[in-house]
């Protein structure tokens, strides 16, 4: 990282809105390239290139949807760009509700497709063009719940989840592997204030979670050659706080 011709590069999918841009942002601080990818937010990924170009890094733009037959296409197309490809951030991400009996194949496609079978189909991509590397999946501190209101979603990140463990194994030692699985940090513009207080209730360290928050453990992650096939939780406890029913609790009034 000390010549700028030597730069290594990361892709970050769903990197023009949001967490995703955050992420790149910072990867160009910390001094990567960025290969940002985007599906629909085209101003964004324009907006997020010409900030991140600010810095002094190399950033360039990637339309592709993830969710088609052949996202692996799009590391071929880094590459064709960036030979110096050496970290795949993997946060794209479709989120649906749905309970299980309103799922059908069209919403589990949907959902799997973006958030488990791109991954996959990248991570194999990555590790048959790049010599080493490192991988981060971004998952959800909700893989330690059972909320089946988002079935197909909640599934496809708990497969995520399993799939990094699996594929730390297969890909080392010459990719490293991890996940971070955020609390609440950036909830969706639909989410209100009392929904943000509610939620700050049920966590430990009773505050929100801060992008930074994500940042420090995605350093972590990229720069601790010594770790691999871990998610951090990173969400002020909320995915540990089942306190679950016990003894001490229990009076003669609680019998139905
Ligand atoms: N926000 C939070 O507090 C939070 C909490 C827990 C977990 N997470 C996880 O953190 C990551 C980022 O969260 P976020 O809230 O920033 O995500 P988001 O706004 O829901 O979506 C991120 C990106 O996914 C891309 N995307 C969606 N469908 C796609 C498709 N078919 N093909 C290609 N790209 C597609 C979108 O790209 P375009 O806009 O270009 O279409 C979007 O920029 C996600 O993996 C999410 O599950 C976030």
């Amino acid at each position: 990282m000390t010549d700028l011709m030597e730069r290594p590069t990361v892709l970050v999918t769903g990197g023009a809105t949001r967490l995703g841009f955050s992420f790149a942002y910072a990867l160009a601080t910390a001094g990567y390239d960025i290969a940002l990818h985007y599906h629909q937010s085209a101003d964004g990924a324009q907006q997020a290139a010409d900030a991140i170009m600010a810095l002094g890094a190399t950033c360039k733009t990637f339309q592709f949807d993830l969710s088609g037959e052949h996202p692996e296409v799009l590391i071929e197309s880094v590459l064709n760009e960036f030979s110096s490809l050496q970290v795949l951030i993997n946060n794209a991400s479709a989120y649906e509700a749905a309970t299980i009996a309103q799922t059908d194949m069209a919403l589990l496609q949907q959902q799997f497709s973006v958030n488990f079978f791109a991954p996959l189909l990248l991570i194999s991509a990555f590790s048959n063009k790049c010599s080493k590397g490192n991988v981060i999946n971004i998952l959800d501190n909700k893989i330690a719940f059972q909320q089946n209101n988002y079935a197909a979603y909640l599934l496809s990140k708990k497969t995520l989840s399993e799939f990094t463990q699996l594929a730390a194994i297969e890909f080392a030692p010459h990719i490293r592997i991890n996940g971070i699985a955020p609390g609440v940090v950036m909830p969706g513009e639909e989410r209100t204030e009392d929904y943000i207080k509610w939620r700050v209730a049920g966590i430990p360290l009773k505050r929100q979670g801060r992008v930074d928050d994500l940042i420090s453990a995605m350093n972590y992650l990229l720069n601790n050659e010594f770790v691999t096939g871990q998610i951090l939780t990173v969400d002020g406890g909320e995915g540990v706080n089942h306190l679950g029913r016990h003894a001490e609790q229990f009076s003669d009034r609680d019998i139905l």
